[in-house]
């Protein structure tokens, strides 16, 4: 009995939601229609809660550089970028990511997690650096932080002079210090200040680690990310093929060339498999369209800024300015999930998210927008949410927000 009484708790909420028929966290996708559209509960439902920004998971030279590589290289690697599992298509994509990013150095891990994960955890010493990190960043740099043994100092959100504080605290006999932010952040949509981070960050002697998991692709004229006007400053950047490419799969560059070490250093890139070259082929795919054709970026935008207009003509609590990620806050976890019910009744899907998964107190329900998304797609959206806002005063800010 001991090992499962942690349990009980979960359960209770896990059973209670299912028995409703309310279970946000345990959706199937029983029909995939296309990069929007899928069957869920025997429903056609438009999807806006699947980080496919960029739409790529159904373009046709992302399909066929995918089969292609089944066919020539077969399924799977069988090992791990440090024994047998590094193939040219491996090599292939770090060298085009770094010239996309417009630096020198890229190493391809697993997972996106497993990246920052594996850049914490490879570059830091625990008996002779620090990690600070701001306090909403994701469950995987945290994870890197603890897989690394450090110290770990968290900083208030988005919040530069709080940085400043923590730094000049630490002790001068510290050796390395790493700052870890993000581009855009998931929960809410907002964007960091990365140039203030930066020149913080340099000033005290600190590096700087930026997660662009959620923007890259997306922000900056040639898609960079956030941090893309000051790419030659950013110390290492961190990524995802899971959102924007469309795949499985992350990555560290970097203008330093220490960041090769890691292929020895960091047990995350040493003792799991890499990803399949069918999945290294659809990311390198898709990251050719979207470095080609800036036009895939422009229409994410005007889907992000038509949306984001019409929430705020209903009255919406929205979390941010336009962005990717559309947040709509509710004071309890009980009302967001009627709302969450509330849209998928009405065909539509997002995520939800509940404390302490989120940053304030709130849950939310997180839209995320895809270039993908047709005006139909925007037409049903807006339509639920106008619903949304009729049936739940509590979504809108006139609720006394
Ligand atoms: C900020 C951030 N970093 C990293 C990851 C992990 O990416 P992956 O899905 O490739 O493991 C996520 C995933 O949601 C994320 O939001």
């Amino acid at each position: 009995m001991g090992l499962f009484e942690k349990f009980e708790k979960t359960a209770t909420l896990y059973n209670g939601l299912e028995a409703a028929g309310q279970n946000p966290f345990s959706v199937v996708m029983e029909e995939v229609l296309g990069p929007t559209r899928a069957k869920i509960r025997g429903r056609e439902t438009v999807l806006a809660g699947t980080h496919n920004y960029l739409g790529q998971t159904f373009e046709k030279t992302a399909i066929a550089a995918g089969q292609k590589a089944l066919e020539v290289e077969g399924t799977g690697t069988t090992g791990s970028r440090f024994a047998n599992g590094t193939f040219s298509g491996h090599k292939k994509l770090e060298r085009d990511l770094a010239n996309y990013l417009g630096v020198d150095y890229c190493v391809v891990f697993s997972t996106g997690y497993v990246a920052n994960l594996g850049a914490i955890a490879g570059l830091i010493d625990p008996s002779e650096d620090v990690v600070l990190i701001d306090a909403d960043c994701h469950a995987c740099i945290y994870d890197g932080c603890q897989l690394a043994g450090a110290q770990t100092i968290r900083f208030r959100h988005n919040d530069p002079e709080s940085l400043d504080k923590r730094l000049a605290r630490v002790p001068p006999e510290t050796k390395g210090k790493l700052v870890c932010i993000e581009g855009m952040y998931s929960m809410y949509g907002d964007v960091a200040p990365v140039k203030e981070f930066v020149d913080v960050a340099h000033r005290h002697g600190a590096h700087l680690l930026v997660d662009e998991a959620h923007s890259f692709g997306i922000y900056g004229e040639k898609g960079r990310g956030v941090a893309e006007d000051v790419m030659d400053q950013i110390d290492f950047y961190s990524g995802t093929f899971s959102k924007s490419l469309a795949s499985i799969g992350g990555f560290v560059a970097s203008r330093h060339p220490e960041v090769e070490y890691l292929r020895f250093s960091s047990r995350p890139y040493k003792f799991t498999a890499s990803p399949s070259p069918s999945t290294i082929a659809t990311a390198n795919a898709a990251l050719d369209n979207i470095a080609s054709d800036p036009s895939i970026r422009a229409k994410l935008w005007e889907n992000a800024n038509r949306l984001h207009a019409a929430f705020t003509q209903l009255g919406l609590r929205l979390a941010a300015a336009p962005a990717p990620v559309i947040s709509v806050l509710f004071d309890t976890r009980e009302e967001a999930f009627a709302a969450w019910n509330f849209l998928l009744q009405h065909g539509v899907y997002v995520n939800m998210a509940i404390p302490p998964g989120t940053p304030g107190k709130e849950s939310l329900l997180r839209l995320a927008v895809s270039s993908a998304h047709t005006p139909e797609d925007i037409d049903a959206l807006v339509s639920a949410y106008s619903a949304l806002a009729e049936a739940f005063p509590a979504a809108r800010r006139s609720a006394g927000h």
